[in-house]
């Protein structure tokens, strides 16, 4: 397995407020990692670290085994998508000149080649063609989605970070949107760190998981390691509320159920 991207001791503040004290974590080519964990803990912050959007106060961080410090930044931006909450689209440009928007800065000439990969997106995050004109506005909550999802790919990225993406539409379209991303996942093998506040959303998605408190990783493991053998406290709590839906190494899913069996209580 290749390392794709990795923090070593990274710590960063907000003037006197310190977030991530000493946060190391390694990510594997081609993992769909998720990051869970309450509001505040610096899940976005972390997030953020890695396409260079906020800079660390200290240690590194890693794309490729080489520090983002030495990388080109437009460059390093254009080969990690990123898709956040809400309609985050140019509001005056449609469909099409959204998704389009990084590829034709790429290859200007090649308009064709442009047009041909904006099919292939649209069809990818599941959007009917007859949307390619369309505004916006003139778009449901799941629709705006789905296109801030395939701008966020277009340019074929190696890397996708998406910040609670889901967090603003309704159920039924949550359920689609992340069974859409893990097809995504698993047909371009892409690496994807996607940051969530839901642990069942975690678990479903995740071919590992990390849970975070505080800006401390309280444990980094498959969803099936988190529910067996939880690491802390936290971590138990977190996972014991329900029964959940795993994600599991050979792409099934399956109803896991909490034993804590290395937990007494
Ligand atoms: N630009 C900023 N200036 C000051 N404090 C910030 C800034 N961004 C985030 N914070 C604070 O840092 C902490 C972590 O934020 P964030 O990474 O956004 O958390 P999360 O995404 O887990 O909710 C929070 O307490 C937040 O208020
Ligand atoms: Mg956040």
């Amino acid at each position: 397995m290749q390392t794709m991207i990795e923090f070593q001791h990274v710590k960063k503040a907000y003037g006197e407020k310190t977030v991530l004290k000493d946060f190391s974590l390694t990510v594997e080519k081609g993992e769909f990692v998720t990051i869970v964990g309450s509001s505040g803990c610096g899940k976005t912050t972390a997030l953020k670290l890695v396409n260079g959007l906020l800079a660390p106060d200290g240690g590194e961080i890693l794309v490729y085994g080489e520090s983002i410090r030495r990388k080109d930044q437009t460059q390093l931006r254009r080969n990690i998508g990123y898709a956040i909450q809400g309609s985050v689209l140019f509001p005056h440009m449609t469909v099409e000149q959204n998704i389009s928007y990084v590829p034709n800065l790429l290859n200007k000439k090649d308009r064709k080649k442009t047009k041909e990969a904006v099919a292939k997106w649209m069809k990818i995050v599941g959007l009917d063609d007859d949307l390619r004109e369309r505004f916006p506005s003139e778009l449901s909550g799941g629709q705006q989605q789905r296109v801030g999802i395939a701008r966020a790919l277009a340019a074929s990225p190696e890397i996708l970070l998406m910040d609670e993406p889901f967090g603003a539409v309704d159920e039924i379209t949550r359920g689609q949107l992340q069974t859409e991303i893990r097809r995504i996942h698993s047909q371009t093998g892409i690496t994807v760190l996607f940051v969530t506040h839901d642990i069942s959303e975690a678990m479903k998605l995740g071919t590992r998981v990390l849970v975070m408190d505080k800006g401390e990783i309280e444990q980094y493991a498959s969803p099936e390691e988190l529910l067996r053998h939880p690491a802390t406290d936290f971590v138990r709590k977190l996972t014991a509320q329900q029964r959940h839906v795993c994600r599991l190494p050979d792409e099934r899913l399956e109803e896991c159920e909490y034993s804590g069996v290395n937990m007494e209580e």
